[in-house]
């Protein structure tokens, strides 16, 4: 039976990062409340030349870069943001144009908090199942940047980046599977960013039972749907979550462990074998919104896709106000030397701290940044994609 999933993946992060210890001193918190308490260490920080199709664009460039990636294949291109740059203009129409792919090409953005990715990657692959695809393929992509108001409890989970996904058949890192999986979805105010504003409100404790909430109802419908394709729901050998930050994964991971009747102790025990090894990106970049899931998926692959080859791995996706899913795919044999060849945590290594003053003046500038002329002079790295801002109130790239 031909199967249809992951075929490549490419992170894309802004150039500086803050640490979070050194915000805690800004704020006057104890570090250990950032670190332990809430399982952060750098947060991603978009400077002014950087935004959502910038991102985008730049893990897009280095997907297309991948050997046995081809460009001219693509017949489907979605992003998943909830930080979009237009009302009206999709993202996936600037990236059409900045990275040359086919006219014969159908291209929208999708949208539901964090889980506006998960939409577009189920879309993709219904598409490719269906056989609407036609043999061609989709590229997912997911990007954003998050935002909280300066000295709000949300503020140590910001970050910012972008996941970009080749999804075909016969994929090289993780089939999925079309059709086996869990929704849920309930109206909620724990989160949301009405449209004048660049950074979310949010109701943190309540977002925090809405997500759990979620998990619980999404995976049930999953293990059901799975027993009925006669699969396991037991068989997951790791676990990924959306993870706004690592604490979270956590509280996911021990609240489905109650609901599958684990102790304690079995649920610690299964945390650091099922679900450590997919935090280590998100410790280094902080909440991607729609990439987070994805930046879990990239992390655990990058640590352990050798030995996971053949084994199934499960995936959270949860969105605020709300809509969640749990779906699973099995990692492809090869995929260990593939993933090896790909480097994924490369954009993570090639960053600049920032100090505090620098982090608030950038965020300070936030509400200038769409409105200014993009022929005033700036520093651009030729080896990014770089916004340079509105003429005639265009958006401009380079
Ligand atoms: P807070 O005020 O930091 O909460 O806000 P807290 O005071 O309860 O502290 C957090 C943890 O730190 C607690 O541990 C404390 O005990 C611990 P827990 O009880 O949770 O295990 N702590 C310490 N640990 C070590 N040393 C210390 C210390 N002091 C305290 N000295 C909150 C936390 C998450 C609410 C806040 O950061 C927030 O509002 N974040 C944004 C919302 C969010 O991320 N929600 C998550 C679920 S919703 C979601 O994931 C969707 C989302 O991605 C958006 C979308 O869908 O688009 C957000």
């Amino acid at each position: 039976m031909e199967s249809f999933g992951i075929d490549a993946l490419a992170l894309a992060v802004p150039r500086s990062f803050l640490e979070v210890t050194d915000l805690a001193v800004a704020r006057g918190v104890a570090p250990s409340k950032f670190v332990e308490g809430l399982g952060m260490g750098r947060i991603a920080i978009a400077s002014a030349d950087e935004d959502p199709v910038t991102l985008a664009a730049d893990a897009a460039r280095r997907l297309l870069a991948t050997p046995g990636v081809d460009k001219e294949s693509i017949g489907l291109v979605i992003v998943g943001t909830e930080t979009a740059v237009d009302h009206s203009k999709p993202i996936a129409a600037y990236l059409h144009g900045l990275l040359g792919l086919p006219s014969r090409c159908r291209v929208y953005e999708t949208k539901h908090a964090c889980f506006g990715g998960t939409a577009g990657l189920l879309t993709a692959l219904d598409w490719l199942a269906s056989g609407s695809g036609r043999g061609r393929a989709a590229l997912v992509i997911c990007t954003d940047i998050a935002r909280y108001t300066l000295g709000t409890p949300g503020e140590p989970t910001q970050g910012a980046g972008a996941v970009a996904m080749l999804v075909k058949a016969s994929p090289r890192l993780l089939a999925l599977e079309p059709g086996v999986s869990g929704s849920f979805a309930r109206d909620v105010a724990d989160f949301w960013r009405p449209l004048d504003r660049k950074d979310a409100i949010v109701d943190g404790a309540l977002s925090v039972r809405c997500y759990l909430d979620a998990l619980g109802g999404a995976y049930a419908t999953w293990a059901e749907e799975t027993r009925k394709a006669s699969g396991n729901p037991d068989d997951l050998a790791r676990r990924c979550y959306h993870v706004p930050y690592g604490k979270m994964a956590k509280k996911a991971h021990q609240h489905l462990s109650e609901l599958r009747g684990l102790d304690a102790a079995a649920a610690e025990e299964t945390f650091q074998r099922e679900v450590k090894p997919s935090l280590r990106f998100s410790a280094e970049v902080g909440n991607v919104y729609t990439g987070s899931l994805y930046f879990a998926l990239a992390s655990l692959l990058d640590a352990e896709a050798g030995e996971l080859e053949g084994k199934r791995v499960g995936l959270f996706s949860y969105g605020s106000g709300s809509c969640a899913e749990f779906f699973a795919g099995t990692v492809e044999p090869g995929a260990g030397a593939f993933v090896r060849m790909l480097d994924l945590g490369a954009p993570l290594r090639d960053r600049t701290r920032l100090g505090i003053e620098a982090y608030e003046a950038i965020r300070r500038a936030d509400a200038q940044v769409d409105t200014r002329d993009a022929a005033t002079p700036s520093a651009i790295d030729a080896n990014r994609v770089a916004f340079l801002g509105v003429d005639g109130g265009r958006r401009v790239y380079q």
